[in-house]
């Protein structure tokens, strides 16, 4: 049976990725290529408590707790959404996955590689991971003017931190795409560092 591709944009807060993600999917549109745009945490029922979590900040529940729910909501959606998209060989589009949870909540301590691992034991493995990375302060830029409050996810240090071990993955489906540049330089990029995963010219 054909596979799908799976294709992941990942990075800090304010990196651009969600925009890039979604020029990509017109495009494949256009191409009339099969595809299907999901982000992580989901609008399932996991997804929706982290997404409280966001909009209210983290007290009240332990680190440990965080991590399981990104964990569970993740669980979630490979069953739901990925694995059965990938089986019907569309082209998986996500807006984050489990290098967010090694990133995000390895910055709270826990080692990122150790989270990698355990979710590499039932979600699939992206064919491309594209990291954004641009300058803290241009995220920040970015949250600001977005957003009327940054969440507990989208403070200065923290956001240091997790761009930190998001450069530290390494692996031959990893590619690290500078967002400093202009929107349409950086969607030239992000054409390029897939381009190969095609048979047409995208
Ligand atoms: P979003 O703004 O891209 O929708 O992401 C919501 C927040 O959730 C973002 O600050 C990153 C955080 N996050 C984690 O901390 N761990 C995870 O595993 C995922 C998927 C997201």
């Amino acid at each position: 049976m054909n596979r799908g591709l799976l294709i992941v944009f990942e990075g800090i807060d304010g990196s651009g990725k969600s925009t890039q993600c979604r020029m990509l999917a017109d495009l494949l549109n256009k191409k009339g290529i099969a595809n299907i745009s999901l982000a992580e945490p989901t609008r399932g029922k996991w997804g929706m408590k982290i997404r409280q979590l966001l909009a209210k900040g983290r007290n009240g529940i332990s680190a440990n707790e965080e991590l399981e729910w990104f964990m569970n909501d993740r669980r979630e959606d490979v069953k739901q959404n990925i694995e059965p998209a990938l089986k019907a060989g569309k082209v998986v589009l996500m807006d984050r996955y489990y290098f967010s949870t090694a990133a995000y909540q390895g910055a709270l301590g826990f080692d990122p590689e150790k989270i990698r691992v355990d979710n590499e034991r039932f979600a699939p493995i992206p064919d491309r991971v594209l990291i954004f990375h641009n300058s803290p302060e241009k995220s920040l830029e970015r949250i600001e003017s977005s957003r009327e409050e940054k969440s507990a996810f989208e403070k200065r240090d923290y956001l240091i931190e997790v761009q930190t071990i998001f450069k530290s993955f390494t692996g031959p489906n990893i590619r690290y795409v500078s967002s400093d540049s202009s929107l349409e330089k950086v969607y030239e990029q992000v054409l390029c560092e897939v381009q190969d995963l095609f048979e047409v010219k995208l």
